[in-house]
């Protein structure tokens, strides 16, 4: 099914729109279980959250659960997938840690570790799930060539993904080369998605996504057989979907 595009006119109108589609389901489902991606994508809608928070949403009875984790940094690391969602989404919102479920990238057995998460995601059903998008494609960490089929895994990163995130670190080399992410099956399960993305180098991703092939090559592109997804783009990361702006106006 094709996703609904919302186009914006920034990276803050987006979080607007995307964090009051949040504050309705938490609103509605108190317990609601959402998956939450890390990265820039959404740091605007968690901003946006946290002020619905502000003006007396109660999120306290919310389970989230991070998309994927670094393998290979040690606990507490501030560019670890935990502590960076603890900073940006759990304490703005004034939430317990606990809440938070993120696959444990510091076990002595990762693959152990992946079996753990996918089972403890069986148990449950994600109402929601936002996503970000990598330039070549993936989604959680899932890169091209991932089988649409795939569980909760410990996987590689490519080396465009690496330098993608070494802004984040001192340098591509300090990039762990592996994590643990939720497989695109995983990701499927979802009852609903939102996939998030801003910026022209996000352009050419979002328009295989919407319009290529649907094929292992780009895995956001698994997402058009899905039922319910909602694609949230600034005008740069819309800038190749120009056929539908024009329909649209
Ligand atoms: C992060 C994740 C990745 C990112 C993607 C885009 O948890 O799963 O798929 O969403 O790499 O990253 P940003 O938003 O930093 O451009």
């Amino acid at each position: 099914m094709t996703p609904v595009v919302e186009i914006s006119a920034d990276a803050a109108a987006t979080g607007l729109r995307v964090a009051e589609r949040i504050a309705a389901l938490i609103r509605a489902k108190p317990d609601a279980v959402i998956g939450v991606a890390t990265g820039s994508s959404p740091e605007p809608v968690y901003r946006a959250l946290a002020r619905h928070v502000d003006d007396g949403l109660d999120a306290s009875g919310v389970s989230w659960f991070a998309l994927d984790e670094y393998i290979g940094l040690p606990l507490g690391h501030p560019q670890s997938y935990r502590a960076v969602l603890e900073r940006v989404l759990i304490a703005p919102l004034g939430l317990d840690a606990a809440s938070l479920h993120v696959p444990d990238g510091a076990a002595a057995d990762p693959d152990a570790a992946a079996e753990a998460y996918e089972t403890a995601l069986a148990g449950t059903t994600v109402d929601l799930q936002i996503l970000g998008i990598g330039g070549n494609g993936h989604i959680g960490f899932n890169e091209p060539g991932t089988p649409f089929t795939a569980t909760t895994h410990r996987a590689g990163l490519t080396r465009s993904t690496r330098m993608a995130n070494a802004r984040f670190f001192d340098s591509v080399d300090a990039v762990p080369d592996e994590c643990l992410t939720q497989g695109l099956a995983t990701i499927m399960r979802a009852e609903r998605i939102e996939l998030v993305a801003f910026g022209e180098h996000k352009a050419g991703a979002i328009a295989a996504a919407l319009y290529g092939p649907i094929t292992e090559q780009c895995p956001a592109s698994i997402l058009r057989r899905h039922s319910d997804v909602r694609v949230s783009v600034d005008a740069g990361a819309a800038a190749e979907l120009r056929e539908i702006r024009c329909a649209a106006q």
